[in-house]
């Protein structure tokens, strides 16, 4: 890890006082063959473990119920769709998209930016008003953050990374999107996924790591393990929201070394 970088990072997370030299530094090592390029027959990656329904406990009384697909009832009601299988067609198809509701609000559609053969894809969760307004994902000041984050790990929308939303359009008051809502969009994202072929996805936040894993699982619990992208069988790795880290400065420092870790994957394959 380049030290300037590092030290630029913390310094727009406001946490250089507290986050330890040598955890900081760590990054630099070389590290272990990790979970991307393990052979099938190897120990259970955690990878594996992460597509695997985790095993329940049916014989105690359960105060709550088992969690339930986010948007099973829904995905019925959503008409399938032919999503183009190239860019051009797919960026036409989703600039006049009719598909739900958001589209009555929207200003404009956000389609995705940056290296269409990206090695890292970064997927939030929808455009805010900034976003609404510029066409571009992540411009206001969650995205001025998360391009900090991924400097510091040497990566940009530039040179090596796209970046794209679970929604297209932006939900009304920066209210989280519906699940119909992102069902509707779900063909959108899956293409993007399938043309940029990334070694890792990087989920930020609830709602992409709920949508990425088709789960409802708790970004507690999402967040750590790595995951897998069911259609293509990408690595998968969730960490916090960049605004959920601007109004929750005391998650910083396990932000960082979520970055550290992506780090550590992308490196560990030829990304
Ligand atoms: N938050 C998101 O999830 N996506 C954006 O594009 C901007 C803010
Ligand atoms: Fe279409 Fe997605 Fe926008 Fe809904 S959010 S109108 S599905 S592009």
């Amino acid at each position: 890890m380049d030290p300037a970088r590092r030290r630029q990072y913390l310094k727009a997370l406001g946490i250089e006082t507290f986050v330890r030299r040598s955890l900081a530094d760590e990054v630099a090592e070389p590290v272990s063959v990790e979970v991307i390029e393990a052979p099938r027959a190897a120990p259970p990656r955690v990878a594996d473990r992460a597509v695997e329904p985790a095993p329940r406990d049916f014989s105690r009384p359960k105060a709550v119920p088992p969690p339930q697909p986010v948007a099973s009832p829904v995905i019925a009601s959503t008409p399938a769709v032919d999503v183009p299988k190239d860019w051009a067609g797919l960026r036409e198809m989703v600039r006049d998209c009719p598909r739900c509701k958001l589209c009555a609000t929207r200003t404009q559609t956000v389609f995705g930016v940056g290296v269409e053969n990206a090695p890292l894809m970064v997927v939030g969760e929808g455009p805010g008003a900034d976003e609404d307004r510029r066409g571009e994902p992540f411009v206001g000041r969650a995205g001025q953050l998360l391009d900090q984050m991924l400097k510091a790990i040497g990566r940009s929308r530039a040179d090596n990374t796209y970046i794209a939303n679970v929604v297209k359009c932006r939900p009304p008051g920066n209210r989280d999107p519906e699940a119909d809502e992102v069902e509707a969009c779900r063909p959108y994202l899956d293409r993007q996924i399938e043309l940029i072929k990334p070694k890792l996805i990087v989920g930020l936040g609830r709602v992409a790591a709920q949508r990425l894993l088709q789960t409802s699982e708790p970004l507690s619990k999402l967040r750590g393990p790595l995951h897998e992208y069911g259609p293509t069988k990408t690595p998968v790795f969730i960490t916090y929201h960049p605004a959920y880290l601007l109004r929750s400065p005391r998650e910083k420092a396990k932000s960082w070394q979520d970055l550290k870790r992506i780090h550590q994957l992308l490196s560990n394959t030829d990304g």
